[in-house]
């Protein structure tokens, strides 16, 4: 088996059986301010299309990229497809002109051609945009795990039905806009960001630790941001409270932890795998670009800076109608329709839109004018109005795909994260806002106990279903899951990080 790294969450993976191209991304993503590092505009793509199956692992569009996928992938290509709870992904490669699918079923192994395939498929509203997944294949010699970003619950099913793997490729580093976008005081965002940049590697070896696989690839990002004004999140000047670690980073975090097997691939690497064996080779020398990285990204800027530009000529203009009307009709249908969410949400956010202001009140179900004495909203967002014009005017069903992970925007709140609140702008289309209803009606089973240094504690996480005998970490009295972070107070159960998500636990 050869795979080949095409940049940021993509790869080429090429056996005897056929070739399987992952997640294609060049194009600038979420209004231009994602970029694949380190570039990769410049690889063979019409080769690449030419392939046999595509994955296409979710709808975030640093790994579906419509206009790479249309003008060079083999439409009669097979498409890998995860066993999602809505059809957009299939609507979407439908529309590129993608014909042949073939419809995995969720964690179970499938024969197709002459390979072994199972698409870990991830479908909780807070897996990426309804969905999120891992591809494992395996040509009889070889067995190759691509996590990209995807946060896996359940890794026996890995083990019980590919037993070793051979290669695995993950995420390691922050694709969030938390905390850089907060009206936080500065030192509290370090803080806030240090955590997170440790959080997001910590993870990231534990899954390492618990798939045990023979090679590890630390893939999918960080992205780079060559617009000026977003320069500065860039990890290229020793930040510590900088979210967007490089694979260099991690590598080294890797290996102070005793975990040596990490291989570092840019776009136009290759590893030729046969079973545990390796040999690796880089088009060029990495380190030439890790070690100049500043200089890199300066000189990648001033390359890419007309594909910045035509993509911000393709904007909405900022100037035009009021606002309020149009987000009334988007947003109070999908209101009326989730008591949950609402309910959960529990206050008027606030939206700042250039010299407009808009209230989501979710407790009334309206969305409205400032009342006058109302005060600050416990939860708002400051966006150029163009950006919001843009996703009006394009149908966007999800903000966080394009609005949030853009970072172009600021925001505020008074209290913990509010999953109910990003789950509805990720769900502005009756079928999604369905799906996500319902999916938090029903109720998670915690009857299963774990023992975790002196106290007993639900097995699985309030939150996504963890199992917190491998991601709970205690500090006192403090459990902390590592799959996303989140805390809680082992006295009381209460969740520290978001409203909600109780958990049962007791001193042994
Ligand atoms: S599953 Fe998300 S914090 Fe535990």
């Amino acid at each position: 088996m050869q795979v080949t790294s095409i940049g940021h969450a993509g790869f080429h993976i090429q056996t005897k059986a056929g070739s399987i191209l992952c997640d294609p991304w060049v194009n600038p993503a979420y209004f231009a301010s994602w970029f694949p590092f380190p570039d990769n505009s410049e690889l063979d793509w019409a080769a690449l299309g030419n392939c046999d199956y595509l994955y296409v692992s979710h709808l975030h569009k640093d790994h579906f990229d419509p206009a790479t996928l249309s003008k060079y992938v083999n439409k009669d290509a097979t498409v890998l497809l995860p066993d999602y709870p809505v059809p957009d992904l299939q609507r979407e490669l439908e529309a590129l002109g993608f014909h042949k699918f073939f419809e995995t079923e969720d964690s179970v192994k499938h024969r197709v051609g002459d390979l072994d395939i199972m698409i870990i498929a991830l479908r909780a509203p807070a897996d990426g945009p309804i969905g999120d997944s891992g591809l494992v294949v395996s040509d009889g010699e070889t067995t190759c795990f691509n996590m990209n970003d995807a946060r896996p619950v359940d890794m026996d099913v890995l083990h019980e039905q590919f037993g070793t793997i051979d290669i695995h490729l993950l995420q390691y580093s922050g694709a969030i806009w938390y905390p850089m976008v907060y009206d936080i005081p500065r030192r509290t965002k370090s803080n806030f960001g240090k955590q997170k940049r440790q959080r997001g590697m910590d993870r990231a070896r534990s899954y390492i630790e618990q798939i045990g696989a023979t090679w590890v690839v630390p893939s999918a990002g960080p992205p780079v941001f060559l617009d000026d004004d977003l320069r500065y999140l860039n990890d290229d000047r020793g930040d510590e409270g900088n979210i967007f670690p490089d694979q260099i980073v991690f590598l080294e975090q890797m290996r102070l932890h005793g975990q040596d097997n990490g291989l570092l691939m840019i776009p136009g690497s290759t590893a030729d795998l046969r079973g545990a064996e390796v040999s690796v080779t880089h088009p060029s020398d990495p380190m030439e670009i890790f070690d100049n990285k500043a200089a890199y990204i300066e000189e990648m800027a001033k390359r890419r800076a007309p594909e910045l530009a035509a993509e911000k000529a393709t904007w909405a203009p900022a100037e035009g109608e009021p606002l309020l009307e149009p987000l009334k009709a988007l947003f109070e249908p999908l209101m009326a329709q989730t008591d949950l969410i609402c309910d959960g949400i529990g206050y008027p956010v606030g939206l700042v839109l250039g010299n407009e202001t808009v209230v989501l009140d979710f407790p009334k179900r309206v969305v409205r004018e400032p009342i006058e004495g109302e005060g600050k909203y416990r939860y708002g967002f400051r966006i150029a109005p163009e950006l919001v014009r843009t996703v009006l005017r394009d149908n966007e069903p999800d903000w966080v795909n394009s609005i949030f992970l853009s970072t172009r925007f600021e925001a505020w709140r008074v209290g913990g994260y509010n999953e109910f609140l990003y789950t509805f702008f990720k769900c502005l289309s009756d079928e999604r806002i369905a799906y996500a209803d319902g999916w938090f009606a029903e109720t998670h089973d915690d009857s299963a106990s774990t023992e975790l240094d002196g106290w007993e504690v639900q097995r699985r996480c309030p939150h996504l279903k963890a199992d917190l005998s491998k991601f709970g970490v205690v500090e006192g009295s403090t459990l902390t899951c590592n799959l996303h972070g989140w805390q809680w107070d082992l006295e009381s159960g209460r969740c520290k990080t978001s409203r909600g998500h109780e958990l049962r636990a007791r001193k042994l």
